[in-house]
């Protein structure tokens, strides 16, 4: 392989053959990655090899050699000494998406190690540590040795990935995110599939997202997405399995991150919103099949508090108090019905938005979050309301901030005669998985 001192090839040379809708040699790709995570290919060569590969493609070797490529620029994780199989989920990102929350010590009470490296919240999607820090005292860095520590011993961790993971894709996520080509379905499948193979675990279960509050708004594409991304995780020795989901609502009645861990305790004490518990156990039932576990329901495992026994294990080493109070709004609004009938439109880019201006999420990486903002959804699509119901209430701790959440609502919240969506929407719509 020709590095990035050896002059093997030359950036230029490279973004005019994938301009010109050529395929890549391996050398080609395992040289611009590492030269550009070296410095040596510079910012605005890369862009431009983004757009021709947004614009034109990658072949699946393509794809496959990039993605290895980007593992190679940094660490592995090896969790081969731990006594359980392992098993890790990664959702393409929603709103309203708690579902690791409790996913993860869920599993792990059913005998299957979950090393889960998460991330923050960027845009009208939550991050997952942001959701847990708003628990007190609870931290998202760990060590290597901490997290295989807490692995062996609660079963699951959940933390921020470390930077020697894959660090071509922490570059290039950054620069694709300002310059339009973060859609290209080669390089969301490659940076997903880096991070994870990198991060060691055996088995992989994804929850590919559709509608409009997901990055791939049609099934057709989260189709080609979820199929690039089983064939990569197979090829590296992965079992890998995806699910394509609804986001075309929001999942669970509430979006915004203390709201969110609290709805998450709801479902790990036996309760919760339907199509959270559903969900939750759907990517359960998968993830042990991955991990070879077909003896354990983890239903039974939610009713009988096992899941919860995990959670609190999992939230004091890290550092937090279970059992502390959340942080509440200062302030909050009501969104009433303005009729009576159905509730036919409540719309998962809408809810994000609107929680994301109320503060629960960033415009920037730098930025803080507010833990307390959010929306809590009293009705669901499919529901009968009546004229002046509470159908939302909007939490922020800036008042000033409620006027754009509003505006982020207009025409995504709708109420009709008759019908129901959401016999006509199942939460699961398709399986992908490697023949
Ligand atoms: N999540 C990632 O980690 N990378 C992408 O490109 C998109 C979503």
């Amino acid at each position: 392989m020709g590095g990035p001192g050896q002059d093997a090839h030359d950036a230029v040379e490279v973004i005019i053959a994938k301009r010109d809708g050529g395929e890549l040699s391996d050398s080609q790709v395992d040289w611009v990655v590492e030269a550009y995570t070296h410095g040596v290919v510079a910012e605005e060569q890369m862009s431009a090899l983004a757009m021709a590969i947004l614009l034109n493609g990658m072949s699946r070797r393509e794809i496959s050699r990039w993605t290895a490529a980007m593992i190679a620029s940094g660490e592995r994780m090896d969790f081969s000494s731990l006594s359980r199989p392992t098993a890790d989920k990664h959702s393409t990102g929603g709103v309203g998406d708690k579902i690791t929350l409790p996913l993860a010590p869920l599993v792990a009470a059913c005998g299957v190690a979950v090393p889960q490296l998460s991330g923050r919240g960027l845009g009208h999607t939550g991050g997952t540590l942001d959701k847990l820090e708003s628990i007190a005292g609870w931290r998202a860095d760990l060590s290597n040795a901490e997290m295989l520590h807490q692995l062996e011993d609660v079963g699951a961790v959940i933390c921020a990935a470390g930077a020697g993971l894959a660090p071509a894709d922490r570059k290039l996520y950054a620069l694709r995110d300002v310059t339009g080509t973060v859609e290209a379905i080669p390089l969301i499948a490659s940076s997903i599939m880096s991070k994870k193979i990198a991060e060691g675990t055996r088995a992989l279960v994804l929850d590919v997202k559709v509608g409009s509050g997901a990055f791939m708004k049609d099934a057709a594409r989260a189709r080609e997405l979820g199929e690039t991304m089983v064939a990569l995780g197979t090829d590296a020795g992965v079992t890998t399995v995806a699910l394509l989901t609804d986001m075309s609502t929001p999942l669970g009645r509430t979006a915004g991150n203390a709201l969110e861990v609290a709805e998450s305790v709801d479902v790990l004490a036996g309760g919760g919103p339907d199509d959270v518990v559903a969900l939750t156990l759907e990517l359960a039932r998968e993830m042990l099949l991955a991990a070879g576990v077909d003896d354990v329901d983890p239903a039974d495992r939610l009713r009988d508090g096992s899941a919860m026994d995990v959670w609190r294990r999992m939230i004091t080493t890290q550092g937090g108090e279970p059992s502390a109070p959340l942080p509440r709004a200062r302030e909050t609004q009501a969104v009433t019905s303005t009729r009576s009938g159905v509730l036919s439109t409540l719309d998962a880019m809408a809810v994000g938005l609107a929680a994301w201006r109320l503060g629960a999420g960033r415009a920037r990486k730098e930025d803080p979050v507010q833990a307390a903002a959010g929306v809590v959804m009293h009705a669901k699509p499919g529901d009968q309301v009546t004229e002046g119901q509470e159908l939302l209430t909007l939490y922020t701790d800036e008042p000033g901030r409620f006027d754009r959440a509003l505006a982020a609502l207009e025409g995504g919240v709708a109420v009709s005669d008759t019908g129901s969506v959401r016999e006509s929407q199942p939460l699961v719509i398709g399986r992908i998985s490697a023949t």
